[in-house]
């Protein structure tokens, strides 16, 4: 984390000193962005660097669960499992992403390829099921789509 205190630096001037604590969040987007999660050792540095208790940064991390604390795969592949993707099929859809990937949700692949997340409603339940591979989304799922979409990303 240290190559981004300049960074933090900058941002710290649009801060006032007594919002410090403020930082918190838009710091760890950083970290994440740069890193592909948030380590122990960046928890560490981070409420040394802003003088915030870890446990200040510790109950960010546990409330927004896009935080990652572990690294992940080159691909992320997240399912949505709330109701309207639900109703739509996501049970197969994750079923079969398992099956092709050869992985449990939560699990990585061992060629650290991909990922398989399931996650709550994203926000497009008009076009159920969904599948957010990294930013991008991946709308009105079914066996013949995921199979292209991962077709796509081997290559
Ligand atoms: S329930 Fe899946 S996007 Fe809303």
């Amino acid at each position: 984390m240290k190559h981004l205190i300049p960074e933090f630096d900058l941002m710290r001037r649009r801060f006032p000193p007594e919002a410090t604590p403020s930082m918190v969040l838009p710091c760890l987007h950083r970290i994440q962005d740069d890193r592909g999660f948030v380590a122990d050792s960046d928890i560490a540095e981070l409420s040394a660097y802003l003088g915030v208790q870890r446990i200040q940064i510790e109950e960010v991390l546990a409330h927004y669960t896009q935080f990652r604390r572990e690294p992940i795969g080159r691909w992320h592949l997240q399912a949505c499992r709330n109701l309207s993707c639900t109703m739509r099929g996501a049970e197969r859809v994750i079923e079969h992403l398992s099956g092709r990937l050869g992985i449990a949700p939560g699990q990585t692949t061992a060629d650290g390829r991909f990922t398989l997340s399931t996650v709550e409603c994203l926000g497009s339940c008009g076009t159920a099921p969904v599948v957010m591979v990294n930013e991008a989304y991946h709308e009105n799922m079914n066996a013949e789509r995921l199979d292209a979409l991962i077709e796509g990303l081997v290559k």
